[in-house]
C-alpha cells in the first residue's frame, strides 16, 4: 500500500535547528562549557553532507572543466597580503558600544545612533574596527610578528598567479578553484550557520583578457545560479540581485549575488563579482613581482581581469537543507523528510532487519549492508520497530532503506523502500547492488 503523503513546506529555521541537533547534523561549539556563541560543529551527518556539497562543487567547477585548476593554499600569510589586497586599509565595520551592558552593535543596524537597543544605555562614538582576526606568527609577540586568519580564500589564488602560470604554463581564459575556512570578527553574527566568525568558503578566480570580462561575468552569474537549480533548490527561493554601484567593495566592478529565501529574508549565499585586475596589480606592486601575463600571439603583457564566484560552504549547507526540510501527513501521522538531493544526502541506503530477534534475518541484513558499503554510504540499524527506523532514515535524508525479513531467507529477495514516494519494491539480493547504482546515477 503506498501513502502519497500531502507536502507541508515548512520554512521555520527553528525546526531545522532542532533537527540538526536532534539527529547530529550541527551542534553548538564547546556544548558541554555552556557553548560558545556563533560557532558550531558539523556531526556525524553534517560532515557528510558538507563534504558531498564540496565535492558537487569541485566536480562541477575543476574536473568536469578544462580551464579550471584546483589549488590548497595555507591560512596563514604573509602580512603584506592584507595590506596589497586592501583589508588592512578597508575591511572594517563602524561599531559602538553601550556603555552600560557593553554589547557592541554595528552602526547601519542602529535606528539611534545615541541609545542602545538592548538596555536604553548611553552609546559611545562610531569607532572602526577591522574585522581580520589578529595573531602572533612563533614564539615572539611584537609588532613584527602580527599575522591574520585569512578573511578570504581568495587571496592565496592572487599570490600564486605566477606560480600556476610558470608550473602549469596556463592561457587566458584559465581559472583558480580552491575550497577552505576563513575568518571574520562579525560584530553581529547570527541566524545559525548563516553568519558566523569561522566559515568556509568555494571560490574561484577565473582570469580573463580585459576586453572578454564583462562576457565572462555574466556567464559566471547564469553558470553559478545553475549549480544551485541542478542540486535541487527551489526556483521559488532562490534569485539573483545585481550590487547597486554603492554596495560594491573597494575591489570589484560589478557584483551580482544569489540569494536564499531564508525566514530571515532573502540573504546572500554567494557572490560573483568582476575584480578587474586590482588583486594582480596590487600585489605586483607590493610584492615587486611582474604579476602580468604574456600573450604569445599579440606579444602584449597585461594584468588579467579577474572574475570571482565566492560562495559560503556553510550558508549553501544550510540553504540546501532548509530548502529539503518537510513535515509530511501520512495518514493520521507526520513524517519529517529531507528530500535532499541524492547526491548531497549524507547516508544513500539503510539496512534493517524486520526481526531483530532473529539471528539468521539479522545475520543477513548485517551481511548484504557490508556488501553495500563497499559500493555505498550505507548504515545497519536494528534498534528500534521498522516504522521507527523509517522514520529515522526519512529525517536524516536517506534514499533508500533496505528490509531483511522472514521471506528474504526463503526467496533471496528483500524490501526496498524509496524514500521520497515511499513506495516499496521486492529485490533479488543478487540485484540490490545494480538497483541501486541505477537509481542513484540517474
Ligand atoms: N573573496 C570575496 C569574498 O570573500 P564575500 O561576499 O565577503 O566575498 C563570499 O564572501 C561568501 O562567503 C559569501 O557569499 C558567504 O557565502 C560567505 N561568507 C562571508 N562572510 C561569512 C560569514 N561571516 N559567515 C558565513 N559565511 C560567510
Amino acid at each position: 500500500m503506498v501513502f502519497k503523503g500531502e507536502l507541508l513546506k515548512m520554512d521555520s529555521m527553528e525546526r531545522v535547528v532542532s533537527l540538526c541537533k536532534r539527529r547530529g547534523f550541527i551542534f553548538q561549539s564547546s556544548d558541554i562549557y555552556g557553548g560558545l556563541s556563533n560557532s558550531w560543529d558539523y556531526g556525524p551527518y553534517g560532515v557528510e553532507l558538507k563534504n558531498n556539497l564540496k565535492r558537487a562543487w569541485w566536480k562541477a567547477n575543476v574536473y568536469e572543466r578544462d580551464d579550471i585548476l584546483g589549488m590548497d593554499a595555507a591560512i596563514l600569510m604573509h602580512p603584506k597580503v592584507w595590506e596589497a589586497s586592501g583589508h588592512v586599509k578597508n575591511f572594517f565595520d563602524l561599531k559602538s558600544d553601550c556603555k552600560s551592558c557593553k554589547l557592541r552593535f554595528k552602526a547601519s543596524d542602529l535606528k539611534d545612533k545615541n541609545k542602545c537597543p538592548e538596555c536604553g544605555g548611553q552609546l559611545t562614538e562610531e569607532r572602526a574596527f577591522n574585522l581580520m582576526f589578529e595573531t602572533n606568527y612563533g614564539a615572539v609577540e611584537d609588532k613584527e610578528s602580527v599575522i591574520y586568519l585569512r578573511p578570504e580564500t581568495a587571496q592565496g589564488m592572487f599570490v600564486n598567479f605566477l606560480n600556476i602560470l610558470d608550473s602549469r604554463h596556463s592561457k587566458l581564459p584559465f581559472g583558480l578553484a580552491q575550497i577552505g575556512k576563513a575568518f571574520r570578527n562579525e560584530i553581529t553574527p547570527g541566524n545559525f550557520t548563516f553568519r558566523t566568525r569561522e566559515f568556509e568558503q568555494m571560490e574561484i578566480e577565473y582570469f580573463v583578457k580585459p576586453d572578454d570580462a564583462e562576457k565572462a561575468y555574466k556567464e559566471w552569474v547564469e553558470t553559478r545560479y545553475q549549480w544551485y537549480l541542478n542540486l535541487g533548490i527551489s526556483k521559488e527561493n532562490l534569485r539573483l540581485r545585481p550590487h547597486g554601484k554603492d554596495e560594491l567593495a573597494h575591489y570589484a566592478l560589478a557584483c551580482t549575488d544569489i540569494e536564499y529565501k531564508f525566514s530571515f529574508g532573502w540573504s546572500e549565499l554567494e557572490g560573483i563579482a568582476n575584480r578587474t585586475n586590482f588583486d594582480l596589480k596590487q600585489h605586483a606592486q607590493y610584492s615587486g613581482k611582474d604579476l602580468r601575463y604574456f600573450d604569445d600571439s599579440t606579444k602584449e603583457r597585461f594584468y588579467p581581469y579577474v572574475i570571482e564566484p565566492s560562495g559560503g560552504v556553510d550558508r549553501a549547507t544550510l540553504a540546501f537543507l532548509v530548502d529539503a526540510y518537510y513535515e509530511e501527513k501520512v495518514r493520521d501521522d507526520i513524517r519529517v523528510v529531507l528530500k535532499i538531493n541524492k547526491d548531497l544526502a549524507p547516508v544513500k541506503v539503510a539496512v534493517f532487519p524486520l526481526l531483530r530477534n532473529r539471528p539468521e534475518i539479522v545475520g543477513l541484513a548485517k551481511k548484504i549492508a557490508g556488501g553495500l558499503k563497499k559500493n555505498f554510504i550505507c548504515v545497519y540499524d536494528d534498534t528500534g520497530a521498522i516504522g521507527k527506523l523509517y522514520r529515522r532514515q526519512d529525517e536524516v535524508g536517506t534514499l533508500f532503506c533496505v528490509t531483511v525479513d522472514v521471506q528474504s531467507l526463503e526467496d533471496k529477495q528483500v524490501t526496498v523502500r524509496d524514500r521520497d514516494t515511499m513506495l516499496q519494491e521486492r529485490i533479488g539480493i543478487d540485484k540490490l547492488k545494480e538497483y541501486l547504482n541505477t537509481k542513484l546515477t540517474i
